[in-house]
């Protein structure tokens, strides 16, 4: 039998109802029991792991509500136990748990469905989607508003570097190699912060510098009140740094910065919407971490050709203020300015572009 559209459609949110709920951040799994044929999930070596059970030559496996014991010994959560990068025991727990509670739910649907092939793929995704809650959770522990602006700067130094044509640089780590840079100056700030979670995840399972800066400026954004943006996991590190002078500068007029975009395969309007990111930031547009569209409101205030006294020519980079002598670009600050609804959408869209630039993909036996 072919495997519908509707199965695949069910599976999936089996899987994710699975993983959401063996996720949430209590310290308890949810009662289940569920009895699979030919299955052998390891024996427990402490009352708090899942209980193996055997009848009549059927493997049954029993989950019982049972608290996690941490490093020291001492009842506590998952997180506590994993922020002391002692033991991932618990998180294969929860691996084992989604395949578990997978498997009767794929021979009820049809025996001749590729069952391993479906098995790998359910668990995998359940992996990805717990790897993601947890370099959200170690990185909500070091992204404040005020690192916020600095965290999505790295976004654009790290994937900003993509080049079209020759197809090189864009979101693969290599920012650690090039914070030397003077375009870089004030980064290595970003990078130390990443590397707090990043020295917490890596003894539980590897995290990319990619995918970490990739998750870490979705998450400034959110936490200084922009959009949710949801973000894949995959990409791989490069290991060398990307070719020099591919950032626009400050200096450039509309039509260049349009035209470096462009190589990068940006059109105007997405330009225009991603450089609303310097709404965060000490450059005068509105709130330093307020993510919201008054970077677009101050541009077309022009508050650099009004008196000195108010402070206005110190408001925005040079390169912010070409923008509204282009017509183009104008158009869009326009549309931004006027709804917010619409830059939040649009700049979510920019982003997951950007945070793929020239991305390469851990090939999954998915
Ligand atoms: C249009 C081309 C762009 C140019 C020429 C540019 C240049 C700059 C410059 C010179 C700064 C000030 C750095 C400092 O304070 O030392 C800055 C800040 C910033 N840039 Fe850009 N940028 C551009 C586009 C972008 C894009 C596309 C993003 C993100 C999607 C971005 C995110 C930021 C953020 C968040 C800050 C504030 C950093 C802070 O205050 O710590 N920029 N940018």
């Amino acid at each position: 039998m072919t495997l519908h559209r509707e199965h695949v459609f069910a599976l999936h949110s089996f899987s994710s109802w699975i993983a959401s709920s063996s996720s949430s951040s209590s310290s308890f799994f949810p009662s289940a029991s569920f009895f699979v044929a030919n299955k052998c999930i390891p024996p427990p070596s402490n009352a708090t792991e899942p209980k193996l059970e055997r009848r009549s030559g059927i493997v049954g496996c029993c989950y019982v509500k049972a608290p996690y014991i941490d490093c020291d010994g001492h009842g506590t959560n998952l997180n506590a136990c994993i922020h002391k990068g002692a033991t991932n025991r618990s998180f294969t727990t929860r691996r084992r748990m989604i395949i578990g509670t997978s498997l009767p739910f794929f021979h009820l649907l049809n025996n001749e469905l590729h069952i391993e092939l479906l098995e790998t793929s359910i668990a995998k995704a359940a992996e990805k989607e717990l790897d993601l809650e947890k370099i959200q959770e170690e990185l909500r522990k070091v992204i404040t508003k005020s690192k916020a602006a600095g965290i999505l700067r790295l976004v654009f130094h790290e994937a900003g570097t993509f080049d079209l044509t020759t197809n090189s640089g864009g979101m693969n780590g290599s920012i650690v190699y090039e914070l030397e840079r003077p375009e870089n100056t004030g980064l290595k700030r970003s990078v130390k912060v990443l590397e707090k979670a990043k020295s917490c995840l890596d003894p539980v399972f590897h995290v990319s510098w990619a995918d970490l800066i990739a998750v870490a400026g979705a998450q400034a954004v959110a936490v200084c009140g922009g959009p949710a943006i949801s973000v894949e996991l995959g990409r791989l590190d490069s290991s060398l740094p990307d070719p020099e002078g591919q950032l626009p500068e400050e200096t450039l007029n509309a039509i260049a910065l349009k035209e470096i975009f462009q190589r990068k395969g940006f059109s105007a309007q997405e330009m225009i919407v991603l450089s609303g990111a310097h709404t965060l930031g000490s450059k005068g547009f509105g709130e330093p971490t307020v993510f919201d569209n008054s970077y677009y409101k101050t541009l077309l205030r022009r508050p650099w050709l009004e008196s000195e006294e108010n402070m206005g020519a110190m408001i925005g980079l040079p390169s912010d203020r070409v923008l509204v002598e282009d017509s183009e670009c104008k158009k869009w600050l326009e549309i931004y300015a006027n709804n917010q609804e619409t830059f939040f959408k649009d700049f979510s869209a920019a982003y997951l572009k950007l945070i793929n630039l020239g991305a390469r993909w851990k090939v999954t036996d998915l």
